[in-house]
């Protein structure tokens, strides 16, 4: 089966721009591995890593191996398959600023397409610091080296996509001025795990949630990533973008899409991503209600750790924030009046990411007068130990008429065995087969953006100060209050 997959992609090139950066090492290299490991990649491939640091051929693969060793979801084994992987990469140094550079670029990627018959067709990978998407992409159309006549050429940019609309735009201009929309593909890593890939099929294969899936029936829906993890020496990029920019508004939004949606007209790439953007222009909130939190010292997995205003590359008198939690509603016929709850944050107790679907309760009539039924609910974790759980109350054994919530548990890996494969890994292969459903279109950016947009600027027009929170805690209590003044609670993992 996988062998038949890998004869459907044509021969390519991938260029990894930003060879020795964090990305390439801990994601891009060890999804290649494994890519070539379960024979996904095209017969007819090389990878050209592109790095600014001077580098031996040897260095490089020795490098690459070793990020491999350190990363991969399965071990090393230097077996003849991933001999595939070694004889066709390339480490090419240059500066991304110097234009000469490009044209060598081009003499090689020539070179090898002749000695490995990739006829042409590129992957460019840029994963590299958002300042440079602008410039490398001006280079590649300078240099004609994205025609996309007669072979195929497609760029792969990380996020963050701009920093506003504005800046989003002005970047979108540069790179369709070189790329044409389709041949854009903008990661969302969290549209590669494989739970947020079974949210369709959840909803949509399965006649036991889809009638139930609106505003009859569900009462609020929750949305928390927790992470453990501070700003792990990326301040100087965290104190431009802050939790609002780095996780709400792409991570959190595209999951809200998926939850919210209608039903598309057919699984296209197109009619997906048209559902998801009417999601995304009913989206409301009162940016006056969205709670700003910056971490604190505290303990965390039993160590302590230092504030945020104390890390490297921050400034101690920041007002960036770690944490939001917000409510927000979709303006439409099948959500009007359920609120949408999202909360993520830096230096939480524990590391999770889940949607808690909430369905309404039922009247006290026959049981449970005082109304203390549990509501049933539809929990569905997206890492770790990715599954759905589902709530629901049955009668505990016994003469006693006691009513007890009960669960039914699924879990991802006993269905796909340990070692799923890795966001990257699917986006890799589909970037390669040029399948573009689990990357945003630039519409879903645009409108991802004016949501946050009204909220920074409230937070500048009125100097909304981030509230702290204990590193270690589920953030302020500010965020607890914004729920339980509705009359309900976060759900606790
Ligand atoms: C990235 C953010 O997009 O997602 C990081 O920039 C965050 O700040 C990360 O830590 C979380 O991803 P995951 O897959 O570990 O939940």
């Amino acid at each position: 089966m996988q062998r038949t997959q890998a004869l459907l992609l044509d021969p390519c090139i991938l260029v990894i721009f930003g060879a020795t950066g964090d990305l390439a090492r801990r994601k891009l290299y060890p999804a290649l591995y494994n890519l070539a490991q379960d024979q996904l990649l095209p017969d007819r491939f090389a990878v050209v890593a592109v790095g600014r640091q001077a580098k031996s051929h040897e260095d490089a693969n020795e490098d690459m191996i070793e990020s491999i060793k350190a990363f991969s979801r399965t071990e090393y084994t230097a077996s003849a398959k991933d001999q595939k992987l070694l004889t066709c990469f390339h480490y090419f140094q240059m500066d991304f600023y110097d234009s000469s550079g490009y044209a060598r670029l081009k003499s090689l990627l020539d070179a090898i397409d002749q000695q490995c018959k990739t006829q042409g067709n590129r992957v460019f990978f840029l994963a590299v610091a958002p300042e440079h998407f602008a410039p490398i992409a001006l280079e590649l159309k300078a240099h004609g080296m994205a025609p996309n006549r007669d072979s195929w050429q497609r760029v792969v940019i990380e996020k963050p996509f701009g920093h506003d609309l504005k800046s989003a735009q002005e970047l979108n201009g540069v790179i369709r001025s070189t790329f044409a929309e389709e041949q854009i593909y903008r990661i969302d890593h969290y549209l590669g795990k494989e739970m947020v890939q079974n949210l369709m099929v959840l909803r949509f294969a399965n006649t036991l949630f889809e009638p139930l899936w609106n505003n009859k029936y569900i009462d609020h829906v929750q949305i928390t990533f927790a992470e453990t993890v501070g700003v792990e020496g990326r301040g100087s990029y965290y104190e431009k973008a802050g939790a609002l920019r780095d996780m709400v508004q792409n991570h959190m939004l595209q999951l809200l899409t998926l939850i919210a949606m209608e039903p598309p007209v057919n699984l296209d790439t197109e009619s997906i991503r048209d559902e998801k953007v009417k999601v995304l222009r009913s989206l409301r909130v009162k940016p006056e209600g969205v709670i700003r939190g910056q971490y604190g010292p505290g303990v965390v997995n039993d160590s302590q750790v230092m504030p945020y205003n104390q890390e490297e590359r921050v400034d101690p008198n920041t007002n960036v924030e770690t944490f939001v939690a917000l409510k927000a509603h979709v303006e439409n016929f099948r959500w009007a009046g359920v609120p949408f709850y999202m909360r993520t944050g830096k230096r939480m107790p524990r590391k999770y990411s889940e949607i808690v679907i909430s369905f309404k309760k039922l009247p006290g009539v026959l049981y449970f007068k005082d109304e203390k039924l549990d509501p049933n609910l539809l929990v569905i974790r997206v890492q770790p130990d990715a599954g759905i759980f589902f709530k629901f109350n049955a009668k505990k054994p016994g003469t006693e008429h006691t009513i007890v919530p009960v669960s039914m548990d699924f879990s991802e890996s006993s269905l796909a065995g340990f070692n799923t494969p890795e966001a990257y890994e699917r986006l890799l292969y589909d970037v390669m087969r040029g399948e573009s459903t689990l990357f945003t279109r630039w519409d879903e950016v645009k409108y991802a953006w004016q949501f946050v947009d009204q909220i920074a600027k409230h937070w500048r027009a009125v100097n909304v100060r981030a509230i702290t929170y204990p590193a270690g805690s589920f953030g302020p209590p500010q965020a607890d209050f914004l729920i339980r003044s509705d009359g309900r609670e976060w759900h606790e993992y």
